[in-house]
């Protein structure tokens, strides 16, 4: 991605800007009910490593391959349509984006397919194969998604990548759903008796950016990805996460102060104008009265624009009857003047919609070590606290990630990981989390 321009913004034009829409407003969309919270460059100017929050080094090279033949990478276990780890007649269920493992890991997002795992222990994973047939699914490819199971029906979300038929790959993301039966016996699970599988939500352009405004001037990554479910326990009501850009063009992007933070920070750190290009987002939709076939877009419960540019995988935990709201990011995800590590970030409200606070002040909850800065992605926090992510690339010295496709192949496989990490153990209090132990790779409770 390319970020030349370092001209800051001017202290006059902020302070213009800053006179008009007044100081320190908490939300982004007067118009969307204050629901949208920024992530500030101050908060994120905050982060910090530390023992709280910091992975110990995993050695990659040692991990098990879960799937003989596979690289595997974003999992999500099966679950209810209130959102606990679903056991059936005493089996659990993991779902993954996987490619046989002769590609190159730089290009398995490119024929990414969702395969499923069963286990009764939670630890050992017996891959059950593609979770839809053959030529079914929409899109070139499938990227991450969710499962809720009510009754013997298994509702699966997904992303549908490019236009399927189309040879030339392209970055169009829809969200796509299913609806099949799960049949589970002493042998294991399978899936049969898939309903025509059907888009369920598109970008709408003005909280949730298109493809096509996303090719005027964006220079970055687009995302309208990752569907997952949620239900709310206060309210009753059913949601989807999902994973977008701010809606609109680059160049209608204006900078605002809420953007920076306090009128202080903004004052000793002006904004590159190259941060424009970061607009991620978290995305929810309400399933309407809990109808699969009637979801209404609503506003972001968070924006990173000016800050970052993409907010992966977005989901939610409930504790103590607060609402923990997960993502993931990049390190080369910042914008222009920020930085922070490979890591899952957080943020807590009192409600579902509306009111995020960053936890731990900067909103990091976990990173990778930064002598193996590439060793896991893609966390996933369960309703227990276990965080399961996938490991990546192990032991890159200096190399950034973007270099690791210039290395000959067998230096590409032999640092790729396409497994499951070690799980996390997470503990939360309030507003503060903790790295509590590291359990074994790929378990879930
Ligand atoms: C995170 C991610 C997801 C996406 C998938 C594509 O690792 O970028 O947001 O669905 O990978 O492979």
């Amino acid at each position: 991605m390319i970020r030349k321009n370092k001209k800051a913004l001017s202290v006059l034009a902020l302070a213009a800007s800053i006179a008009v829409t007044g100081f320190a407003a908490p939300h982004s969309h007067a118009e969307s009910g204050e629901q949208t919270v920024n992530w500030t460059r101050e908060q994120v100017s905050k982060i910090e490593l530390n023992e709280d929050n910091t992975l110990p080094y995993t050695d990659i090279s040692k991990l098990d391959k879960m799937a003989p033949g596979y690289h595997i990478w974003d999992t999500w276990p099966l679950m209810d349509r209130d959102g606990n780890t679903a056991s059936v007649k005493g089996w659990k269920v993991i779902f993954a984006l996987s490619a046989p493992n002769d590609v190159l890991p730089g290009k398995v997002h490119d024929i990414a397919t969702i395969r499923y795992f069963y286990s009764k222990n939670g630890k050992d994973w017996t891959l059950g194969g593609e979770l839809f047939p053959k030529g079914t699914a929409l899109g070139q490819r499938q990227w991450a998604g969710s499962a809720m199971l009510d009754g013997d029906k298994i509702h699966a979300f997904y992303t549908a990548t490019g236009p399927e038929g189309q040879p030339q790959l392209t970055y169009e993301q829809r969200i796509a759903a299913a609806t099949g039966t799960m049949v589970a016996d002493k042998d294991g699970v399978r899936f049969e008796n898939w309903d025509k599988h059907r888009i369920i939500l598109l970008p709408d352009g003005k909280y949730y950016q298109t493809v096509e405004q996303a090719k005027q001037g964006e220079g970055g990554g687009y995302a309208f990805r990752d569907p997952m479910w949620f239900k709310d326990p206060q309210t009753g009501k059913e949601y989807l996460l999902f994973e977008g850009n701010s809606g609109g063009t680059a160049s209608q992007r204006q900078f605002k102060p809420e953007y920076a933070g306090s009128a202080e920070y903004l004052q000793q750190h002006p904004v590159p104008s190259g941060a424009v290009h970061a607009n991620g987002n978290i995305g929810i939709a309400e399933v309407v009265g809990g109808d699969l076939n009637n979801i209404k877009l609503l506003p972001p419960l968070v924006e990173a624009n000016y800050v970052n540019e993409e907010l992966e995988r977005p989901h939610v935990v409930v504790k103590d009857k607060k609402y923990y709201l997960f993502t993931d990011s990049h390190i080369n995800k910042y914008a222009e003047g920020l930085g922070g590590p490979e890591g899952m970030y957080g943020f807590v409200s009192d409600t579902l919609i509306g009111g995020y606070k960053p936890l731990n002040g900067s909103g990091l909850v976990l990173a990778n070590p930064s002598d193996n800065p590439y060793q896991a992605y893609s966390w996933l926090v369960t309703p227990e606290l276990n965080v399961v992510g996938f490991a990546h690339f192990g032991d890159l010295g200096s190399m950034s990630i973007g270099d690791v496709g210039n290395q000959s192949p067998e230096f590409q496989f032999s640092h790729f990981g396409g497994t499951l990490a070690p799980t996390v153990k997470l503990s939360i209090d309030g507003d503060r989390t903790k790295i509590e132990r590291i359990l074994p790779q790929g378990w879930i409770k």
